[in-house]
């Protein structure tokens, strides 16, 4: 029997199964992607996020944000983002650009519903995130539902990436049905 690196579908398949733990598991290293944005400037941008649903049916990827940060200037600017995860373990790395559709209000209500009320603060805040103060603490998270945005990132490309005594690199397209080929690592 072949090992899951072998084939391009043993690839897509523990891709696929890395994120989703990083959902389920709160120590999972997908569960801390970097999500990568273009500035309004045209400049790279990336930060950590949580990674709260990995669909792979509709190859879709959900993170949660405020609304006021400024990664939503940057896409509604270009709705475009580079998800990044490093899989010690496995020796994987998954790279995903999406396209993505910015949700908020009566769209993710039910959402909002089933957060914590420590999980609701995370968004809102007085002054709005990244705005400068004169000193560190001199801001309030509000817990402010109008703030809470999902990004709804829906997968265009995969770009995996395994380690092994071998390296092998594989990239899937949604446009070939994920069917993905083998690139020089
Ligand atoms: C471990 C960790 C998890 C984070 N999770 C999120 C998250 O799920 N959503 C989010 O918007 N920001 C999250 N952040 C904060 C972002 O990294 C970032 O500082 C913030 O969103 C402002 O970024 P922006 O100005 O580029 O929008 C997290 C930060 C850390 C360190």
């Amino acid at each position: 029997m072949s090992e899951w690196f072998e084939t391009l579908d043993g690839v897509l398949d523990q891709v696929w199964s890395r994120l989703s733990r990083g959902v389920a598991d709160r120590r999972a290293p997908a569960r801390q992607p970097t999500f990568a944005t273009i500035s309004p400037h045209g400049w790279p941008e990336a930060r950590t996020v949580v990674l709260r649903r990995a669909e792979r049916a509709e190859a879709v990827l959900k993170v949660f944000t405020d609304l006021g940060s400024g990664k939503i200037a940057s896409l509604r600017a270009a709705p475009l983002a580079a998800l990044h995860v490093w899989e010690p373990s496995p020796r994987l790395q998954i790279r995903v650009q999406a396209e993505v559709e910015i949700l908020s209000g009566d769209a993710v209500a039910e959402r909002w519903d089933h957060l914590t009320p420590e999980g609701r603060t995370s968004y809102g805040c007085v002054p709005p995130t990244g705005t400068p103060i004169g000193e560190a603490l001199a801001y309030e998270k509000t817990s402010d539902q109008a703030a809470f945005a999902v990004l709804q990132c829906r997968a265009v490309s995969i770009d995996a990436v395994h380690l092994g005594e071998v390296h092998r690199r594989a990239l899937y397209r949604r446009e070939d049905g994920w069917a993905g080929e083998w690139l020089a690592p």
